[in-house]
């Protein structure tokens, strides 16, 4: 372990599964992890977080040491499950950051319960603390913990990043608990966010709902007498852990053959846009019927949050819809849609973004989206990135073939232009956004978020391997 860093996030690096005695570690599918790990693993120290396991089930917590770094384990009830997790943080907090009210469910026992589990973790956390530790926690499941940890340990360090969009104040208050939440999160030393329209929302919702002078040009707020730094820096990924090689995947190879291949990768979320994607695909389909069997959308659809019934239900839409779009457009040999619902490991990522000739992403707010930083560090061939515009991502990635993802007719635009595209165009267009994956790395994000807050928690000499 080479640094004193304590990280703490709801998902952890992996879930674990099994027996004692024979616990399988499975790679956890979620943006914050994938951004999070080689940070962790570059600079070392500990991760606090859930793995997915309940209590009733569980004897024993786990530590899981790690060459790079140390896991402890949160062990969670059912009851904490429902109301912390399915309850507030993916029934109120994840679908108002996302623009969506109309799926909120608020319910005050579901928020005492969120209250509840933050405090747990803010304990769990306060038994790893050393002198000189550095507490970084992300998301949104753990806003109210850096508000827990100040109260009992008033000096410690804490540095906080929400990884997801963060609203107009408007939105955000549709809530009644905007004020506690607000609070919670300036119990921080330095809260990050990944865009700049992000972070002004915060200082507007933090000006507006608590009253309290922000200065925007600076990103600083004066609370209790300490000054809290708020920051826009998008995270970045490792780009050689997408550079190597890796086996072809042989089962899907057959429904590809000769295809032009557009490539969906998502967690089947109702914020990702997948029933606004088939929609625009299909009106691409009955715009140009000399496509027909010729391309074939290949969407990746992990399941995802499957204890909530917004999800359940959506899942089950998204795939009604690619058997309708299916059945009007396929024959016995050729079927526009293929949709594959497991999670894939990174190396078979990496071959679907290599094997691709055009990226699609329609989310319909989404705070960064990694797959297409992924999708660009994977490939020496130039690929299309079709964007929906209400991404962070599309802050970073000017020239990419942006869509507003409730027009289907820009969604069938694009795929035109993609195909119609010279190798010149594409090439130009892919050099830029290279250059912008490479350059915006996950060191810069680490350098340029936590920076010096780092360098004080690492022993000298010791601040990358
Ligand atoms: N991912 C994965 N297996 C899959 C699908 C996705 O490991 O089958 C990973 C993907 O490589 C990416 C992350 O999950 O790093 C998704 O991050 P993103 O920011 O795109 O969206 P999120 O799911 O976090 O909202
Ligand atoms: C988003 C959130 C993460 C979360 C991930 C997967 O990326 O920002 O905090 O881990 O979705 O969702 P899950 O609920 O499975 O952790």
């Amino acid at each position: 372990m080479k640094s004193n860093l304590l990280v703490v996030s709801n998902r952890g690096p992996f879930t674990i599964e099994g027996e004692m005695g024979n616990l399988k570690y499975r790679p956890a599918v979620s943006g914050l992890v994938s951004a999070v790990l080689p940070a962790v693993k570059k600079v070392g120290g500990i991760w606090l977080a859930w793995a997915g396991r309940l209590t009733e089930k569980t004897l024993e917590v786990q530590t899981v040491i790690k060459d790079d770094f140390n896991f402890v384990e949160v062990l969670l009830s059912r009851e904490e499950l429902k109301g912390y997790y399915e309850g507030y943080s993916n029934g109120v907090l994840w679908p108002l950051c996302h623009l969506m009210p109309e799926k909120v469910v608020l319910s005050e026992e579901n928020y005492r319960i969120y209250k509840k589990v933050n405090q747990k973790f803010a304990q769990r956390a306060g038994t790893l603390l050393k002198p000189g530790t550095l507490l970084w926690i992300h998301d949104y499941h753990l806003a109210l913990m850096p508000y827990f940890v100040r109260q009992k340990y008033s000096w410690q360090r804490i540095a906080f990043f929400w990884h997801i969009p963060f609203p107009p104040v408007e939105i955000f208050t549709i809530q009644p608990w905007a004020q506690e939440i607000l609070r919670g999160l300036l119990g921080a030393d330095l809260i990050g966010f990944h865009t700049e329209d992000y972070r002004e929302n915060f200082l507007r919702s933090v000006e507006r709902v608590l009253k309290i002078p922000v200065n925007y040009e600076w990103g600083t707020v004066y609370y209790n007498g300490r000054e809290i730094r708020v920051k826009a820096v998008p995270i970045g990924i490792e780009p050689k852990n997408f550079q190597k090689d890796v086996p072809k995947i042989e089962e899907i190879e057959q429904d590809l053959r000769g295809q032009i291949i557009f490539l969906g990768v998502e967690r089947l979320d109702y914020t990702k846009g997948l029933k606004e994607k088939i929609l625009g695909f299909a009106r691409f389909l009955e715009k140009n019927p000399e496509y027909l069997g010729k391309v074939i959308l290949l969407q990746v659809a992990v399941p995802t949050r499957e204890n909530i019934a917004a999800y359940r239900n959506y899942a089950k839409e998204v795939l009604e819809e690619v058997q309708k779009v299916n059945e009007r457009f396929g024959h016995s040999s050729w079927q526009p849609i293929k949709i594959l619902t497991r999670n894939y490991s990174q190396d078979e990522l990496i071959y679907l973004y290599r094997r691709a000739d055009t990226l699609i992403i329609t989310s319909l707010e989404d705070g960064l989206n990694l797959v297409a930083k992924e999708f660009i560090a994977s490939r020496q061939e130039p690929g299309v990135v079709i964007l929906s515009n209400r991404t962070g991502v599309a802050r970073q990635f000017g020239v990419a073939l942006k869509v507003n993802p409730y027009s289907p007719e820009e969604i069938a635009g694009q795929i035109k232009t993609s195909l119609e595209m010279s190798l010149e165009e594409k090439e130009k267009m892919f050099a830029k956004l290279k250059e912008q994956v490479l350059l915006k790395n996950n060191e810069w994000w680490l350098d340029n978020f936590l920076g010096k807050e780092l360098m004080l928690s690492v022993a000298p000499g010791k601040y990358y391997r």
